[in-house]
């Protein structure tokens, strides 16, 4: 796979057998990548990624973990390393709603919703810099150590009614982003988030599926049409290659304008 942006390197995206984490896997593989197409439920589905990655001629194998679960994820960085070698990417992207008005949110939803997508983070994020810090830079292959895109969302800027457990969780990847991209700059670790408005994809259906509730999404996104997760795939191969070697610690919005406020422009 000589001559593509990601070749020789080797990249595991959490959550890949759907929605975003599927887009992104495939753009990384398609940029020739080795993919680890993480899941934790629905195997038939990550190995579909798996083929279609195959189907451009790069490497790609389906690893089981709950990204929640340290034990599971060691074990994910395990068998990444046996089978290629090192990581070279990381994109932390599994995450997940369960969405209820706050006085009625329970302890369950909040913590489930932390667990898997701040948690989760973390977990991967340790492990993958303990992973770049071992192997150090291979000029060949690219001039940082290690990358890692951080999936957060624009509810890190835009507070979210009904969904508190989840805005939260992306305030808090934030932080996470921006510490660990100042911890370990001089090592070479590049650390970025990507923030999605609304993309379509099955997390958020409701908001798509019929004529009346894409009109009133519309709404909020000034380009006036919805993402689609090649959207999100492009900016990780940006993200993930040499490319974009003075970015770090940035939160990187690609969301048709939803954070320029819509509703300011005629109020306000
Ligand atoms: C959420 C989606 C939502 C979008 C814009 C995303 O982070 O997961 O459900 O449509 O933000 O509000």
């Amino acid at each position: 796979m000589a001559g593509k942006k990601l070749s020789n390197q080797t990249a595991i995206v959490t959550g890949a057998n759907s929605g975003i984490g599927e887009g992104v896997a495939i753009s990384l593989g398609e940029a020739g990548a080795n993919m680890v197409i993480n899941y934790v439920a629905n195997p038939d589905a990550a190995n579909a990624v798996v083929e279609k990655i195959k189907s451009f001629g790069s490497n790609a194998i389906a690893v089981q973990a709950d990204v929640s679960k340290e034990d599971q994820v060691i074990s994910m960085f395990q068998q990444t390393v046996q089978q290629f070698g090192t990581v070279d990417i990381l994109v932390n992207n599994a995450g997940l709603q369960r969405d209820a008005k706050f006085h009625e949110m329970t302890l369950a939803q909040w913590q489930l919703v932390i667990d898997i997508n701040l948690t989760g983070q973390f977990l991967c994020a340790r492990e993958a810099i303990r992973e770049f810090l071992r192997r150090g830079i291979v000029p060949e292959r690219s001039v940082a150590c290690g990358k890692i895109i951080c999936m957060s969302s624009v509810h890190e800027l835009i507070p979210w009614s009904g969904h508190a457990n989840y805005a939260t969780s992306k305030g808090g990847i934030k932080m996470l982003m921006q510490s660990m991209a100042q911890e370990y700059g001089r090592e070479k670790i590049r650390v970025n988030s990507i923030c999605p408005g609304a993309i379509k994809t099955p997390i958020n259906k409701t908001a798509w599926e019929t004529p009346e509730a894409y009109n009133s999404l519309m709404t909020l996104i000034p380009y006036d049409r919805i993402g689609v997760p090649e959207d999100i795939g492009k900016l990780a191969v940006f993200l993930a290659s040499d490319d974009s070697d003075y970015i770090t610690g940035a939160s990187i919005f690609i969301d048709g304008g939803m954070t320029v406020f819509e509703g300011f422009a005629t109020g306000g």
